[in-house]
């Protein structure tokens, strides 16, 4: 019987319906690994290609957000980094890599997804997926940035973590997808879609900004419809909400989004402020 918490490689080689993403040797798969976006940006360094699909079922040292550490049960989540050389500017990475999410979940699991700003992945507002994407320059000063996606998948979750100072149940904060559909899902079939989504979402970048319509970034039509399908995705918007910025927290009602994707907070005082970075606390309700 196949061991389900060894990826199926082999499988995945033959269905990946992609031109390049994760394909031939552009799939690499260590069944252990420290982190899969460290491997891939050293990988960067040695092979020149875009498109490289680094997998695997476990990480000893994963990498989350703001220096956090993302730890995984063995075999049960889905653990990819995606090498990608992009000619767009750099912040739509984060709207590719979370609506590609969005894509592959919606369409396996078939239960509504939505993100809270930045690039947390939700369903029934508990955490099922974080993105850490991590960028450098190569020898020609061109972008090399790695898109770091873990989606937690099958298992139960159990045990507590610390939020903000606090130590709360788990299973209260993030979920599984197994949880959320009622049985395991493939994390194959997952990520057939997810990268099928990747390519699809890059190759449409990459083509407006070889051959751009207008001289104008802001009216390139496939960056404005991305950005218009992420934020409609975004269920951060409309909400009070508190950003933890290391020690130091802003309050406000997250009002919009800006071309750049940072997040336009109305405080209390009537200021709006312009976040870039941190980690969003939504209030219930
Ligand atoms: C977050 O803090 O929400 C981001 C978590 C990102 C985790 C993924 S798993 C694959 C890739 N490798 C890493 O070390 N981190 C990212």
């Amino acid at each position: 019987m196949q061991d389900v918490t060894r990826l199926n490689i082999n499988d995945l080689r033959q269905a990946v319906g992609t031109h390049i993403v994760g394909v031939g040797t552009r799939l690499v798969y260590v069944p252990e690994v420290e982190s899969t976006n460290t491997l891939a940006m050293k990988l960067a360094r040695e092979r020149p290609e875009e498109g490289l699909v680094v997998l695997t079922d476990s990480q000893t040292a994963g990498k989350g957000r703001q220096g956090r550490r993302w730890v995984d049960t063995p075999g049960c989540n889905i653990i990819s980094s995606t090498l990608l050389r992009p000619l767009f500017p750099p912040h739509l990475l984060v709207m590719i890599a979370s609506l590609a999410v969005v894509e592959a979940i919606e369409r396996v699991c078939g239960v509504q997804v939505a993100l809270k700003w930045p690039n947390d992945v939700l369903v029934a507002e508990r955490k099922v997926c974080g993105i850490l994407i991590e960028t450098s320059h190569d020898q020609d000063g061109c972008l090399v940035a790695v898109l770091g996606i873990g989606i937690n998948a099958n298992g139960q979750l159990q045990g507590r973590v610390e939020q903000k100072g606090m130590e709360v149940e788990l299973a209260t904060v993030a979920t599984t997808l197994e949880i959320v559909c009622g049985h395991p899902v493939s994390r194959e079939e997952i990520l057939i879609h997810l990268l099928a989504a990747l390519e699809k979402e890059y190759f449409a970048l990459q083509q407006e900004a070889i051959e751009p319509p207008v001289v104008t970034s802001w009216a390139r039509p496939v960056a404005r419809l991305l950005r218009e399908r992420w934020q409609s995705h975004l269920t951060t918007l409309g909400r009070t909400i508190k950003v933890h910025q290391g020690d130091s927290v802003v309050e406000g009602v997250a009002e919009a989004v800006n071309d750049n994707g940072e997040l336009l907070l109305r405080r209390d005082s009537g200021e709006l402020v312009c976040i870039t970075w941190g980690v969003v606390e939504h209030f219930p309700g």
